[in-house]
């Protein structure tokens, strides 16, 4: 850890992570995220290979990527370019060797050219974000490696309270994909207004005249041409070699997505840390008190509602950014994404597209349907479910959920009626 620390610092990465080390104890009870063992999509992956039911393939261009993404039923159109030096893998990235990231629902993994690792992020419903490597060299079998520590130093940052989590962000870089540390850098999810994303990243799609700050270094196109356009770029051959990619794509819808769910799960999983976090409290605060066990008191109640509401405003897309003009992908992600579903019996699903004046047609995250939400602690996930009934329902009317109109409240509320089978009692009419 110091090793990685001291190497991180001298490329001058981390001074703004630094101060963020663990805000909450990670190591002790009840999280124990080191010890845990994790519940993710990798787990029984690591079984399946070391007994034989699956051998991940290795190929000379990508090593075990496009096995990998397989078998994790990752799909290609997916994939997202970053070429800023931002992350682990820095001195392979540039703008003529991007960073690709693939993702599902359950897991997001980075590709490097000639990189040592495969990086890979899997949603587990208790450690939130565990994160693993798997060596590029080819071996008998694949293998990964589940790190706690190095990932930490900029997944565990002050953005996500210091819990494990995901990280996007738009930069400034220069022609090398070296920060411009004086223009600093933002986080990115749903709520960044459009023309602040994508510093750093390709992005193919069109977005009509509002712009974006993908393809681009500072001061210039990244072409060197200053005529070259930066926005509703469609085709990346002539900034890169894009054969060396397993597609030609940086798709712009994909990356409005894997902002959206990059947050919502660093949201839920929060709740679910804090609300464990407190009852912990509360439970040892019983025993030194010697109070009945199950004994609550206010400020523990308000603790859990509190971290409880902050995952229900961005499932409810609170505070998303609007879409001034239609935009659109080039990969076929979107098509595909949308198709997965579930529906219900009129057709209606949480993952239609809107794309016109927001990212979807109906104002409830699809990640209610994910292994993190759905393996919520019981007490996080009742008091979640009870804020969106009142919410859904118009019980509650406050001014943050003002952007759900009446019939798209009524609308969610009838699909989850059908698609979703852990509702409470109360849900049903
Ligand atoms: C130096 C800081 C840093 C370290 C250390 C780091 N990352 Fe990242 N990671 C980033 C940044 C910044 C991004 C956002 C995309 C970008 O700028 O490349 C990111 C994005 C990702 C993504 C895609 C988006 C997401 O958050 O799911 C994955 C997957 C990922 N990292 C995995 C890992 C793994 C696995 C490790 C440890 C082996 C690791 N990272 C270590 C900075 C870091």
């Amino acid at each position: 850890m110091q090793n990685t620390l001291r190497i991180l610092f001298v490329f001058g990465i981390v001074a703004e992570f630094a101060s963020s080390l663990r805000a909450a104890d990670l190591d002790s009870a009840p999280i124990n995220y080191t010890t845990a063992t994790a519940d993710d999509v990798i787990v029984p992956l690591i079984r399946n290979i070391r007994t034989g039911k699956i051998t991940l393939r290795h190929d000379d261009n990508h090593g075990y990527l496009t096995s990998l993404l397989k078998e994790l039923n990752v799909p290609q159109s997916s994939q997202v370019l970053v070429y800023s030096k931002t992350s682990l893998q820095r001195s392979r990235i540039g703008p003529k060797t991007p960073r690709a990231i693939y993702f599902n629902d359950d897991v997001t993994i980075g590709f490097c050219q000639r990189g040592d690792v495969l990086e890979v992020a899997a949603a587990d419903p208790n450690l939130g974000t565990v994160f693993y490597t798997l060596d590029q060299n080819p071996k008998k079998e694949a293998a990964f490696t589940r790190q706690t520590e190095m990932c930490l130093i900029c997944h565990g940052s002050s953005g996500n309270q210091g819990f494990p989590g995901h990280l996007i962000r738009s930069v400034s870089p220069d022609r090398s994909g070296e920060l411009v540390l004086s223009r600093g850098s933002k986080r990115v999810d749903h709520s960044t207004p459009f023309e602040d994303r994508w510093g750093g990243w390709y992005v193919t799609g069109k977005s009509g005249k509002q712009t974006h700050l993908g393809n681009q270094i500072v001061g210039s196109a990244l072409s060197g041409d200053e005529d070259d356009p930066t926005t509703n770029v469609t085709d990346l051959k002539p900034y890169f070699t894009v054969a060396n990619y397993l597609t030609p794509h940086s798709d712009l819808v994909a990356l409005m997505v894997l902002e959206h769910q990059g947050e919502t799960h660093n949201r839920v999983s929060r709740a679910n840390f804090l609300v464990r976090l407190a009852l912990a409290e509360q439970e040892s605060l019983n025993k030194a008190f010697k109070q009945p066990n199950g004994e609550r008191t206010e400020g523990i109640t308000r603790r859990i509602n509190s971290a409880c509401e902050s995952a229900v405003k961005y499932l409810l897309f609170c505070e998303e950014a609007p879409l001034k003009e239609p935009v659109e992908g080039t990969s076929g992600f979107t098509k595909e994404f949308a198709a997965r579903g579930p529906f219900d019996s009129k057709g209606r699903s949480l993952r239609a597209f809107d794309l016109k004046t927001r990212m979807f047609r109906y104002p409830l995250s699809y990640v209610v349907y994910s292994r993190m939400f759905n393996g919520l602690h019981p007490e996080a996930k009742e008091r979640i479910y009870l804020r969106l009934w009142e919410v859904l329902t118009g019980k509650d009317q406050s001014k943050e959920f003002a952007h759900l109109s009446a019939t798209d409240r009524q609308s969610v509320l009838e699909i989850l009626r059908e698609t979703k089978a852990d509702l409470p009692a109360y849900w049903k009419k």
